[in-house]
């Protein structure tokens, strides 16, 4: 009998004869040895195969990457492995020798790999955020499962709107036109005075026509809701909240955050009190000199580091003219990819910066913060800002008239630091019978297929609130990435359907 066991577990069997199983990462062989990078999952050990196993040798023969097999033979420590040890085979079967893997060690165009992506999902990097993701999505349920919410399942297909008719998913309904969910939120309300403290998770769909960094057509979102909690408690609740997400990939997916190269002095940053301001604080910070004055300032320190990256790239074309050794050239020619990846990055930031600094000083209170704003404010803390207090016209009709200033109401958006921009939008909900149809029929809205929702306010009415937290854009953000389609295994863009 072959006793399996997983890579992850290797550490403490030092001196066990033990049998691996998972596919071929890598395969090397020089002269009387084979070096095989076995993953299985939980993480990749180094295994060899010396000569002096004849039939281990030969089997694995023609054998590459992404080839499954079955590996069996003695743990031994290796200081210079990755996890500390290493395995000494000395029986191998090949469950299948894969054909050429199209996902080689050398760079590949993100169109090709996304075209590639349910290969593309077994590399070191995405495997680590598919994890990180895991334990963002645990740590939520496990936050709002802690204080007393009850889990509620809302429906997909909606007979309406909730989020505005022009990002609507129609489907055919049997001849009747029904909606795929851009929320859970008006059902969770009903379920809120039932139950107190509810929150729902689930995919939502939004036909957004734009292809930008931060929007999918299909992403999944938490939303707790809560009877008689006001605008306050929900700033309360999101902040503790984000710290919990935080602090549970700290705890438990350093390594994750390493492959990926995540500054975590960053995220170690995001503690209680976050930073609070009024939509109007907002604006007038955009318009405020002294922030402008920054603003200049950061452009022509990267002005100054640009210059540097280009300078460094000149170099390396002179040191590669000059280098023979082939796995020399291979290193240095991925150095300069990497960093003539950054200083792209860099260029189309400077291009494109001076217009963001001018249209933040000609900000028009009334209009609603587009991605541009969110990145300049959010790049002014170092933990998640909640802003609040938004324009009604610009916000949800469900979101309820705050009395201090009508031109405005009672909502929360919460911006993730570094620029990455708002991960969570809510609001207290309007919670007068009157005031809501009369919001309703301002915004040219038929009240009959909301009337359930409606009744919400006729049978025992409280104020109650709650918000949504884009899993998506925080797995972005934890995970330091650069746009959002990694973020999720199969994303869906405008433009991207398949696999
Ligand atoms: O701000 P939104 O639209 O709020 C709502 O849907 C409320 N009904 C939630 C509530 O109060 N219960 O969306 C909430 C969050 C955003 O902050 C963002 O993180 C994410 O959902 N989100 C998207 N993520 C990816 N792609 C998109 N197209 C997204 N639209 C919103
Ligand atoms: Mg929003």
């Amino acid at each position: 009998m072959r006793s399996f066991v997983e890579i992850q577990a290797l550490k403490d069997l030092v001196g066990q004869e033990v049998w691996l199983r998972g596919w071929v990462r890598a395969i090397r062989s020089s002269g009387k040895i084979r070096f095989v990078e076995l993953r299985d999952g939980t993480g990749s050990c180094q295994c060899i195969v010396e000569a002096g196993e004849p039939e281990a040798f030969a089997a694995l023969e023609g054998c590459g990457q992404e080839s499954s097999v079955c590996l069996g033979g003695v743990v031994r420590e290796e200081p210079r492995s990755p996890g500390g040890v290493e395995l000494a085979v000395s029986a191998a079967e090949v469950v299948q020798a894969g054909e050429e893997f199209p996902i080689a060690r050398k760079e590949h165009g993100i169109e090709f790999l996304m075209q590639h992506r349910h290969l593309w999902l077994r590399s070191p990097r995405q495997t680590a955020i598919l994890k990180i993701r895991h334990r963002i999505i645990q740590a939520a349920r496990d936050f709002f499962d802690q204080q007393g919410f009850t889990l509620i399942d809302t429906p997909i297909f909606q007979p309406g709107a909730a989020e505005g008719a022009g990002t609507l998913f129609e489907v055919d309904y049997f001849g009747n036109p029904a909606f795929l969910a851009q929320t859970g939120q008006l059902y969770l309300e009903t379920a809120a005075m039932a139950l107190g403290k509810v929150y729902c998770f689930g995919p939502t769909f939004r036909a957004e026509k734009s292809k930008t960094r931060r929007h999918l057509t299909e992403f999944w979102m938490i939303e707790p809701e809560v009877a008689f909690y006001e605008l306050k408690d929900l700033e309360g609740l999101s902040e503790a909240f984000i710290c919990h997400l935080v602090q549970a990939v700290l705890t438990h997916n350093r390594a994750e955050l390493e492959a990926l190269g995540r500054d975590c002095a960053a995220l170690e940053a995001v503690g209680m009190p976050f930073p609070r301001m009024t939509y109007s604080e907002a604006v007038g910070m955009l318009h405020d000199p002294e922030l402008h004055g920054k603003l200049e300032a950061e452009l022509a320190a990267e002005q100054e580091r640009y210059a540097k990256l280009q300078k460094r790239i000149e170099e390396m074309d002179a040191e590669l003219a000059g280098l023979m050794k082939a796995w020399k050239r291979e290193k240095l020619t991925k150095e300069q990819q990497a960093l003539r990846e950054e200083a792209g990055d860099l260029e189309r930031w400077l291009r494109n910066q001076p217009g963001h600094i001018e249209d933040a000083k000609r900000f028009r209170w009334g209009d609603d913060f587009g991605g541009d704003e969110e990145t300049i404010l959010s790049r002014q803390f170092d933990r998640p800002l909640i802003i609040t207090e938004y324009p009604r016209e610009v916000k949800a009709f469900y979101m309820k008239r705050n009395d201090a200033d009508p031109r405005t109401v009672l909502n929360l958006d919460v911006l993730a630091p570094e620029g990455y921009g708002e991960i969570i939008g809510g609001s207290q909900r309007e919670d007068s019978l009157e005031a809501l149809q009369a919001r309703m029929a301002e915004e040219g809205m038929d009240p009959a297929p909301y009337e359930w929702y409606l009744d919400l306010r006729r049978f025992g009415s409280v104020p109650h609130g709650g918000f949504g937290l884009g899993i998506e854009r925080t797995v972005s953000w934890i995970c330091g990435l650069k746009h959002i389609r990694e973020t999720i295994p199969f994303p869906r863009m405008m433009g991207r359907m398949a696999p």
